[in-house]
């Protein structure tokens, strides 16, 4: 029924509001499915036939464009200043922990229980444990279900009125869903999630506009955007953690369920979050939220704690603006600031020269670094990053810290641009030139593996455990094999005797034995393996594994022409393309040939088509703790029979791995009707698929 035409008098106005307040619900109710649940319910092209229906008729009908409307979202005209909003309930701060031990949650836990009075008899106290996350903090106030304004936190008593802005945050509902109290005041944080932010970062730069240094100041920096139609480009998303003003309304007795409550009314609540008992509860989610920390498509700097009872809660007041009864427990920082000494290169397995940044030393990510890489040129130039700047260095997790960005207050005079060509118009390794292709962000070392780089990192990564996997065979010795000119291809490896090895420095009879043993070791393989040890551009462990599915063995592989290779699942031109000029190329083939006469071999199979694996094209979730399994292995055996691993529950999911205390995925899995096992479950279901894999 399309009502929104003017010649449609069959349509009382009655009925054309029902339509348009029919449209909205229903809007809304997809926003929710796809922003909140990560859940879709339609086809973006169905939901877009919905959005302009009620464009329509709200032309016609200007008197049914509502507040809670969703083509609502972007309006309004750049504003000369944002106006003061007072907070009625006082946004408060949080007293933070910078104990990133475990001890910080028995400081915390301890202090409670003495305001408490409880002694050691007593039981232990009840918390909420939840995600600090790494924002803006927001206070929405919904009246009558209907968001009327959002505010910043300001000074605590004083905020900006920043309600255009937020009324962009698609995971933020127009208007509560259920029964909703007259007065309700959500607080969270809008953040930026870690893809988005990437992603936004390339659209500016592309723009030639300014580029962001974290997702944090991306998020705050979109909220105090005077125009709302900037903000309303930026992708944002919204996290709630408590309440404010509640008027009339009593809310649940304790924490966790008013964090229920606020998921019910439609708002985003975290996942990641449970009821804990005593210290021991505190410091287990410290732990398992740090283990978590780099997998979250989010930033947080910690975890927070609250006193699960409300009643607890009140007895325990305030000191100054800080409750007694909440507390952040940080990790360990992932950013620091440091001189940037100089600018050198390192040149990589396919020669391509990495400018790396030489730092003065500085402890970030819970290690110290004095080298970060810089990626390329474009990203030198994209950062202005020169040589002497004060810079911001960025390590999270295991990944290689990088330099996010110059601190321009601090940069004295106009040191010059860094350009790498004119830096390294050679090699500094082998001589050779050095060229950058047009639309090629990497300069490359042309000397192959004539350069003595080239060819170390082309037998480290021979020698990897993913590949080859000869232990022994490290850094050390492979630049003193390649030094010594007594290893120049992988079939050197397998001519080695103990006496060229044992005359090497640091290299006793003994340890020349072991890596001999590891090197004889490494003769049998896996097809698979060996593809990946051979180190052609463009192929991975996870692409070698499907060449080595798809051809069965490697002389199908080494005849295999373009279009055969692009039969392989995931497999396009480009990665097609460099399969074929590596096998294309003599020198190549005749290591593989000497490989093989030095009796490397590996077990060859038939052809498997295209079927990538057993579980080839299904989507598994993981959540909570496996009795025996942990995250990486279940993930392992999962991905080697072709299945998927993603971090949501959504339709597409196939099978969701459940362990204990899965927490609001597996609700959600329930919901969805979509399988769910346990780990005796994914077991069998490996099992089954091994028989006919
Ligand atoms: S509760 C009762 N919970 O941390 C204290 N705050 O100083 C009210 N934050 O900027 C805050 N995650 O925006 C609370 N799960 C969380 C939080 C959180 C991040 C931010 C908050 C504020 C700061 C607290």
């Amino acid at each position: 029924m399309d009502l929104s035409a003017d010649n449609s008098p069959a349509a009382s106005a009655g009925e054309v509001a029902a339509r348009a307040a029919a449209l909205r619900a229903e809007i809304a109710r997809h926003d929710h499915a796809y922003y909140v649940l990560d859940a879709p319910t339609i086809p973006d092209a169905e939901y877009d036939r919905l959005f302009r229906e009620l464009q329509a008729i709200e032309q016609v009908h200007p008197a049914l464009r509502s507040a809670d409307s969703p083509t609502q979202r972007v309006g309004g005209k750049p504003l000369a200043q944002f106006a003061a909003v007072r907070h009625r309930i006082p946004m408060l701060s949080i007293r933070t922990e910078t104990d990133t031990e475990a001890s910080g949650a028995f400081v915390f836990d301890s202090r409670v229980r003495s305001a408490l009075k409880r002694n050691d008899e007593d039981p232990p106290i009840e918390y909420a444990a939840e995600l600090k996350f790494d924002g803006l903090a927001i206070s929405l106030r919904y009246e009558d279900g209907v968001l009327v304004q959002a505010a910043t936190r300001g000074d605590g008593e004083t905020g900006e009125d920043v309600t255009a802005n937020v009324r962009t945050v698609k995971a933020i509902p127009l208007r509560l869903r259920g029964e909703a109290p007259p007065v309700l005041e959500i607080r969270g944080e809008v953040y930026m999630r870690r893809d988005d932010f990437e992603r936004l970062n390339t659209r500016q730069a592309d723009a030639g506009d300014k580029t962001f240094v974290n997702p944090r100041n991306a998020a705050a920096g979109s909220i105090r955007q005077l125009d709302p139609s900037i903000a309303a480009r930026r992708p944002l998303s919204f996290f709630a953690y408590g309440l404010g003003d509640t008027g009339e309304w009593t809310p649940p007795a304790t924490h966790a369920e008013v964090l229920d409550v606020i998921a019910a009314f439609g708002l985003p609540v975290c996942e990641h979050r449970a009821v804990v008992q005593g210290a021991q509860g505190l410091a287990d989610f410290h732990a398992r939220m740090g283990a978590l920390r780099d997998t979250l498509p989010f930033d947080i700097d910690g975890v927070v704690y609250k006193v699960n009872s409300r009643a607890l809660q009140q007895q325990l007041g305030f000191v100054t603006r800080e409750p007694r009864w909440a507390v952040a427990h940080k990790y360990p920082a992932q950013e620091a600031v440091t001189l940037l000494r100089d600018i050198e290169v390192q040149v990589g397995r396919t020669g391509a020269l990495t400018p790396v940044a030489r730092l003065e030393p500085v402890f970030v990510g819970g290690v110290t670094v004095t080298n970060a890489t810089l990626h390329n040129q474009d990203e030198i130039d994209r950062k202005d990053v020169r040589i002497g700047d004060w810079v911001i260095v960025r390590r999270a997790g295991d990944v290689i810290p990088e330099v996010v960005a110059p601190v321009l207050e601090r940069r004295s005079g106009e040191p010059p641009r860094f350009v790498l060509l004119e830096r390294f118009p050679t090699c500094p390794v082998c001589g050779s030139h050095v060229v950058r292709g047009e639309d090629e962000a990497v300069a490359r070392c042309t000397g192959g593996l004539f350069c003595p780089a080239q060819r170390k990192q082309a037998l480290l990564h021979f020698a990897g455990r993913r590949a080859m996997d000869i232990e022994g065979l490290g850094d050390k010795l492979v630049d003193q094999l390649v030094d010594a000119a007594i290893v120049k291809t992988p079939v050197d490896l397998y001519r080695l005797g103990v006496l060229a090895l044992a005359n090497l420095e640091r290299m006793g009879e003994k340890s020349a034995q072991n890596l001999l043993m590891a090197i004889e070791k490494s003769r049998s393989t896996t097809l698979a393996r060996f593809i990946f040890a051979l180190g052609i551009r463009n192929v991975g462990e996870a692409t070698a594994r499907d060449l080595a599915r798809h051809f069965g063995n490697l002389d199908a592989l080494v005849a295999a022409d373009v279009d055969a290779l692009q039969q392989v699942p995931d497999v396009g031109p480009i990665v097609a393309q460099c399969i074929a000029d590596f096998f294309g190329e003599p020198h190549n083939r005749e290591v593989i040939e000497q490989l093989r006469a030095a009796g490397v071999q590996w077990a060859e199979g038939e052809p498997q088509g295209t079927v990538a694996g057993a579980l080839a094209g299904k989507t598994f979730v993981l959540t909570g703790t496996l009795p025996t399994l942990s995250r990486d292995e279940a993930k392992a055996l999962i991905e080697a029979r072709g299945g998927k691993v993603a971090g949501s529950v959504s339709k597409k999911t196939h099978y969701v791995i459940a362990g204990a205390e899965a927490g609001s995925k597996l609700d959600k899995a329930q919901a969805l009707g979509l399988a769910i096992l346990d780990e005796d479950g994914l077991r069998a279901l490996l099992n089954e698929t091994d028989t006919n894999a």
